[in-house]
């Protein structure tokens, strides 16, 4: 299990700080929420904050597109450092096109879906994703409440990649805490993103391995 903590909910001012505490931590991914004020209604963090990651540390660097037509700044965020780019099914109007072409950059490419898209979005497109992001909250916020039929929706899509023998891995992000971390990988989820629960509590390093610990 990989713990990706989304820098969204640390202490900006602190930024290469905070991610040195969180690798020391054993985070292995390190999260960018890309919100656009029209997607989800927060503005966040565009490809400068990318580059300041990516001067930071050696973790690979994994930036989720809350925007629409994302499509358009794919090669920023390359550009900028990013190892995996995930993008919204509902905001992309030619999701394949974005897979393959984030793969010829060579960066992983992931699909999210927002809690009230279903598994089945993803029939056609499954075979080329390298990833998965199930949302467990509406995007837009860290600090959010986990959504308990997040789980169900991982088990489902853990069930399908295995009857289809596919490799895309399972990704949850929103409101995952120390009380539900075990419960979210039991059922799937290989790379678990953590704002709040990373950031909040003042020692992100000592939260990053309780989440670690508490996992399994
Ligand atoms: C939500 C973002 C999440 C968020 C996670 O829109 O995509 O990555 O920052 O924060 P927590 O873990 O606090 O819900
Ligand atoms: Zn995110």
């Amino acid at each position: 299990m990989i713990l990706a903590p989304s820098i969204l909910a640390s202490d900006l001012g602190h930024l290469a700080d905070q991610i040195a505490s969180v690798e020391r931590g054993g985070a292995g991914l390190v999260h960018v929420d890309v919100m656009d004020g029209r997607f989800v209604p927060n503005i966040t963090l565009g490809p400068v904050v990318v580059e300041a990651c990516r001067r930071a540390t050696r973790l690979p660097i994994d930036v989720h597109l809350m925007v629409e037509g994302a499509e358009r700044y794919l090669d920023a965020f390359v550009d900028a450092g990013a190892s995996s780019i995930s993008v919204h099914v509902e905001a992309v109007s030619h999701l394949q096109r974005a897979v393959a072409h984030l793969k010829t950059r060579g960066v992983k490419a992931g699909v999210a879906l927002n809690p009230s898209t279903p598994l089945g979005s993803l029939e056609e497109i499954l075979p080329e994703v390298d990833f998965v992001l199930v949302m467990s909250v509406n995007p837009g916020f860290a600090g959010q409440v986990f959504l308990p039929s997040s789980v169900d929706k991982v088990r489902r899509l853990r069930e399908t990649l295995r009857d289809r023998e596919l490799g895309a891995r399972i990704q949850v992000d929103g409101g995952v805490h120390l009380g539900n971390i075990r419960t979210i990988v039991h059922a799937g989820a290989e790379i678990v993103v953590a704002g709040a629960a990373a950031f909040a509590g003042g020692d992100p390093e000592r939260a990053v391995v309780a989440l670690l610990e508490a996992a399994g």
